[in-house]
């Protein structure tokens, strides 16, 4: 059995977590793992459905995706997580619980994602119409020490891809 391990993607809205972890996930299954994606916008339509933006709610969305990944991780599988994850405790909670842990931050500014608006989510914050929006009116702790850090303004997909599997076999997971 393959070695399993939890992939942790953290970063703004709009910085590429969904976009990057899906252009990985047929390369990690090239290389024989098993692969899920636990992605924050999926996730809420069901095992978090119900949960809203409160830090409160937040963290809980955090911690039951952290339990899920763990669960696979301990079996075998490759458990790729694609949320926010706003909070530098909550995310160093689930390393606490996760021998097999790789932190990636997924950098872009601001300005960037707000550029970019994939959702005309950003408009609508600033808009007034969402309160409490990651990045306009709501934290995001970056974190200090991430195993490795995808600068989504200077680096294509392919080239974050080609940097995270490389340092996956740096670390001996593929
Ligand atoms: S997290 O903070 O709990 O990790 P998660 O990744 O699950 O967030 O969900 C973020 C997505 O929900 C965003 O990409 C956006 O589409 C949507 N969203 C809706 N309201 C908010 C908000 N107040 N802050 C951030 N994202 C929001």
């Amino acid at each position: 059995m393959n070695k399993g391990f939890i992939l942790w993607f953290t970063g703004l809205s709009g910085s590429g977590k969904t976009t990057i972890s899906q252009a990985l996930e047929p390369e990690l299954k090239a290389r024989g793992c098993k692969v899920e994606i636990l992605d924050g916008d999926v996730v809420r339509t069901n095992l978090s459905k119900g949960l809203g933006f409160s830090k409160e709610d937040r963290d809980t969305n955090i911690r039951r995706i952290g339990f899920v990944a763990h669960l696979l991780s301990r079996n075998g599988v490759v458990a790729i997580t694609a949320a926010i994850s706003p909070y530098q405790a909550i995310r160093d909670e689930v390393r606490a619980i996760e021998p097999n842990f790789v932190e990636v931050y997924v950098k872009a500014s601001l300005e960037a994602c707000e550029a970019r608006d994939v959702k005309g989510m950003y408009a609508k914050a600033r808009k007034g119409e969402i309160k409490g929006f990651t990045g306009i009116d709501d934290p995001y702790e970056a974190p200090p020490n991430p195993e490795i850090i995808c600068c989504t303004e200077k680096e294509s997909v392919t080239e974050c891809v080609e940097k995270i599997l490389s340092k996956l076999e740096e670390l001996g997971y593929i």
